[in-house]
């Protein structure tokens, strides 16, 4: 099987016997690539790089190194489900860093979108680097770049989502083994190698994280609500049957405040919005239909539940006009 472009004869993977064949040609393809020399990789806890991961753990054990940069932007629990995971369960080589307080010092009191976007983008390669740095004799860089990476850059639609970005004078040589894959087959892969459904069958996460959930200037407390109650309503949607039905769903908190009332007293506080959508290629969306019962239910544990929260709203907006995210 060549390991550059998907051969045009090649069949869907779509059954676990089919994953398992893929899987003992790519550990063959990858061993005579890397040799035994060391292996780099960005482990975002996302469904690519965790694939990547848990394939060439198989492939080539210690001589992997997995970095988990965590930029105080992650999702509640994910952080946690890396080392779990990875370390603790697949005995991996993996270098953690809590990169938070860097973060969050260099966001602070950026407000325009953009901005917040290239300071993410910039200080996670920045991390990234000096790990890497850390580290001896490293020739490889490995990525989960999958088939419609390749096939957008290649159609101009994005650059290249993952490769690039270091230093000039860290030159790599890449390893991608799944890059011939669409997700689905990703995530069959996953499931073959060992990986828990919760990483597999995840729904889109951006790679600047709640960062685009706190619109406007990020800060703590804000931040705070949006992972809590983003926590409360994946709770609440996975014991409601939603989960893995809907496409996406996520909590924004605007960099507003209105009065309230809490314990008899005047609260001046934050709102959280949901936002629940379907589609099948985020290019447009619609807008999921959620049970009264549940819309209560969800208020009334997010204002009690989540700190210095007083209201939850629902977004009704399909995009367009709106956007899937608000920043
Ligand atoms: P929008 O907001 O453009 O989102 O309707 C469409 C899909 O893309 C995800 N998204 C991002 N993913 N980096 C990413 O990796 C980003 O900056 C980013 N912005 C949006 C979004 O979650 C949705 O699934």
């Amino acid at each position: 099987m060549a390991n550059d472009r998907r051969p045009d004869d090649m069949v869907r993977i779509t059954t676990p016997e089919l994953a398992d064949a893929f899987i003992a040609e790519q550990i063959k393809l990858v061993k005579e690539q890397v040799g035994d020399k060391k292996v780099l990789l960005a482990l975002s806890g996302g469904v690519d790089s965790s694939v990547v991961a848990a394939l060439l753990i198989k492939a080539i054990g210690k001589q992997l190194v997995c970095v988990h940069v965590n930029h105080g932007l992650l999702r509640k629990g994910e952080p946690e489900q890396v080392i779990e995971v990875f370390r603790n369960q697949m005995d991996a080589n993996l270098v953690y860093v809590d990169a938070t307080d860097r973060f969050l010092d260099k966001l602070a009191g950026v407000t325009d979108p953009e901005k917040k976007r290239m300071i993410i983008g910039g200080e996670f390669i920045e991390v990234f680097a000096e790990e890497a740095r850390k580290l001896e004799g490293v020739q490889f860089l490995a990525q989960g770049t999958i088939w419609p990476d390749i096939l957008e850059s290649e159609h101009g639609i994005k650059a290249h989502h993952n490769a690039g970005g270091l230093p000039e004078d860290m030159n790599f040589e890449l390893v991608e083994p799944v890059k011939i894959l669409f997700k689905d087959e990703v995530r069959i892969v996953g499931k073959q190698l060992g990986l828990p459904d919760g990483m597999v069958y995840r729904q889109p996460f951006p790679g600047p994280g709640l960062g685009v959930r706190c619109p406007g200037a990020i800060t703590r407390d804000r931040l705070e609500a949006v992972r809590e109650s983003d926590a409360i309503l994946r709770e609440e949607f996975a014991k409601n049957g939603l989960e893995g039905k809907v496409w996406q769903y996520f909590t924004v908190v605007p960099d507003f405040r209105s009065t309230g009332i809490k314990d008899g007293k005047r609260a001046f506080e934050w709102s959280v919005i949901i936002r629940a959508v379907n589609t099948t290629d985020a290019m447009t969306a619609t807008v999921q239909d959620i049970p009264y019962e549940l819309m209560c239910h969800l208020a009334d544990r997010i204002t009690h539940e989540v700190p210095g929260v007083n209201r939850v709203l629902y977004d009704y907006t399909p995009k367009p006009t709106g956007t899937i995210e608000f920043e």
